[in-house]
């Protein structure tokens, strides 16, 4: 766990000072969504999005400098996703990675506007990437704005996230398919792109990408189920976000499905198998084990 908490510590620190180059202040009032955008985005989150994408395309050959802009990219759209889940209309949160939620510091309306400018500046500034070939970039472009999307993508996933907690459900399992999609969608999607987008840039063989793509798919859901989890049982201090919402707006988890002891176990089972699938990449697929493994043990 040390490992991995360093290497990702070390990672954020220059995708960080990279990140924070992205967004030059403009001349002007208007000057405050860009305040706003920044914000949010250099408010301190785990970076773990960028860290797979740039972890996956090392492993074929393709280094840091190359996946930034795909990763800067990435984490942008997840900041968007992060300022609109937040919005009173949304989830209602005052916390945001200990800091308060955007619409906190500044106003709801100037929030809507940051997370627009973010999600937009996201794809300004991968399909203006030089530094990627015009077809890769042209790909990622339309992974990302299908992983993004209402056709399926994270904006399905936050639908159901918002209204399946009210809708009649015949047996456990259908809530168990429920669950399944709404995870897949909520966060399952931009975890497997930001895996996918690397094994692309590195023009990965088709089975390589499969690998990929599994490993993926696997600690999405362990992902969101550790969310969930912390939701329950975190330490208030350590989350940087309100705990106990999922119960007080009833939403649909598999925590509050079937509880936490088999979550945990779900989990575990998950990671598990995520592990055992990269092990074909040999030593070179250790930090994303230890991310794996990282993933159901991390504290915020
Ligand atoms: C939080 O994601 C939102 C979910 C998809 C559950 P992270 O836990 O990766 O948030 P940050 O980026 O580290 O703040
Ligand atoms: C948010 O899920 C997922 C996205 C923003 C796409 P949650 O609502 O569970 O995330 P937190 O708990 O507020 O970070
Ligand atoms: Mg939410
Ligand atoms: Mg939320
Ligand atoms: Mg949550």
């Amino acid at each position: 766990m040390t490992d991995i908490v360093a290497a990702l510590t070390a990672f954020s620190e220059r995708f960080n000072t990279d990140l924070e180059k992205c967004f030059p202040a403009i001349e002007g009032m208007e000057n405050r969504a860009v305040e706003a955008m920044k914000y949010s985005v250099m408010n301190g989150g785990k970076r773990l999005r960028p860290y797979l994408l740039c972890e996956c395309a090392a492993l074929f050959g393709v280094g840091y400098e190359t996946a930034f802009p795909a990763a800067a990219s990435l984490e942008m759209l997840h900041s968007y996703s992060l300022i609109h889940d937040d919005l009173p209309a949304m989830d209602n949160d005052d916390l945001r990675r200990g800091k308060p939620t955007c619409h906190k510091q500044f106003d709801e309306a100037t929030a809507i506007l940051a997370g627009d400018g973010l999600l937009t500046y996201a794809f300004e500034y991968l399909s203006t990437a030089q530094i990627i070939r015009p077809e890769i970039r042209l790909t990622l472009v339309q992974m990302l704005s299908d992983a993004a999307g209402a056709f399926g993508g994270m904006v399905s996933g936050q639908t159901l996230d918002l209204y399946a907690g009210d809708a009649e459900v015949d047996s456990d399992e259908d809530a168990e398919k429920i669950i399944s999609r709404l995870e897949e969608m909520k966060t399952g999607r931009l975890l497997r792109y930001a895996c996918e987008a690397g094994a692309v840039l590195g023009k990965a063989p088709l089975d390589m990408r499969r690998v990929i793509v599994d490993y993926s798919r696997k600690i999405g859901q362990a992902f969101q189920i550790a969310d969930d989890i912390l939701d329950r049982e975190g330490d208030p201090k350590l989350v940087g976000k309100t705990l106990h919402k999922d119960e007080s707006q009833n939403k649909f988890t598999f925590v509050s499905q079937y509880g936490i002891e088999t979550a945990r176990q779900k989990a575990k089972q998950l990671v598990e198998a995520a592990i055992s699938g990269i092990s074909v990449f040999g030593s070179r697929a250790e930090n994303l084990q230890n991310l794996a493994r990282y993933i159901i043990e991390r504290n915020h």
